[in-house]
């Protein structure tokens, strides 16, 4: 499965927002896709802002009724929340609320955010309440040029993975990681790393123009895959030890940061994402269902 993800950001109002939506609606149920899009291997997930996700909603969902047994796959995504359910927090958002509206998933994390001074527990908290809240969260990581250059990628990496996915928030917690198809441990939420995906955004190729070398991202990627091993269920360590969980135990890694249809196929193949966040070309239609094609045309 190959997941494309458009974060409009704060680029659109919400008039763009409904026509950027009706066009990728369109173009994506012509006849060309259709072939793909039965295949069912790519989720197309619209992100527009807050203030757009009603309007985008609607497009969305007369598109569905309209051609509801052709399995189109295009969902409404959230570009953040806030961490608790209700409350005196003005200006937050209610993952609850979000969810209300159709949303689907929900962007945390993003580098934008943490400048605005998000931290890795905030994140945390955030992806508990959305699992909670039955979104599927998006949870970026990345390292800054700085970070690069220092030779301290994985260092950061690991740092903002293991601060957001605490192991003991998942195992005492109710909401477990793991799932009771995957085995022993707690299941009594449910939830699993499968409803989990993690976006690599090195922050300098965010907007820049300037992208990770897919193979790089890759290593990246691996370690990512490595250090979320011990969230897994024992039984299942050789096959990660592997580099590869078996199909419907998999952890979703995607890419993001100056994604455009001339480097996806690279990110996707020998930088094994499993899809891709994408700002900039995301609002081209025809740019991002270039990027969205490239998708179909690979079956994983
Ligand atoms: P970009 O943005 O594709 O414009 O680099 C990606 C992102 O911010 O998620």
């Amino acid at each position: 499965m190959y997941y494309f993800i458009a974060n409009w950001k704060m680029q659109l109002g919400v008039d763009e927002s409904v026509k950027l939506a009706k066009k990728i609606k369109a173009s994506y149920s012509s006849s060309e896709a259709k072939q793909s899009r039965e295949a069912r291997n790519v989720k197309v997930v619209l992100c527009p802002s807050f203030d757009s996700l009603e309007s985008v909603a609607r497009v969305l969902d007369s598109e569905k009724s309209k051609v509801k047994d052709q399995r189109l796959r295009i969902f409404l995504g959230a570009q953040d929340m806030f961490y608790k359910k209700r409350g005196q927090f003005t200006g937050e958002e209610s993952p609850f609320n979000l969810q209300e509206l159709g949303v689907k998933y929900v962007i945390l994390g993003h580098s934008e955010r943490r400048k605005l001074g998000e931290t890795d527990e905030d994140v945390r908290k955030k992806l508990l309440m959305a699992l909670k809240a039955g979104l599927v969260p998006i949870v970026c990581v990345g390292e800054t040029l700085a970070e690069r250059k220092a030779g301290k990628t994985k260092d950061v990496i690991s740092k903002q993975i293991t601060a957001i996915f605490k192991k003991s928030d998942f195992a005492d917690s109710k909401v477990g990681l793991r799932n009771s198809k995957l085995g022993a441990g707690n299941v009594a939420a449910g939830f699993s790393l499968r409803k989990v995906i993690i976006a690599y955004e090195p922050v300098w190729a965010i907007g820049t123009g300037v992208f990770a070398e897919a193979e790089d991202a890759k290593e990246v990627r691996d370690f990512i895959l490595k250090l979320l091993r011990k969230y897994l269920p024992s039984p299942h360590l050789p096959l990660l030890a592997r580099g590869r969980v078996r199909k419907g135990e998999q952890i979703t890694v995607i890419y993001g940061g100056s994604v455009d249809s001339k480097n996806i196929f690279d990110f996707l193949t020998k930088g094994g994402m499993e899809g891709a966040l994408v700002g900039g070309a995301s609002l081209n239609a025809t740019e991002f269902l270039k990027i969205v094609k490239k998708g179909n045309e690979l079956r994983i």
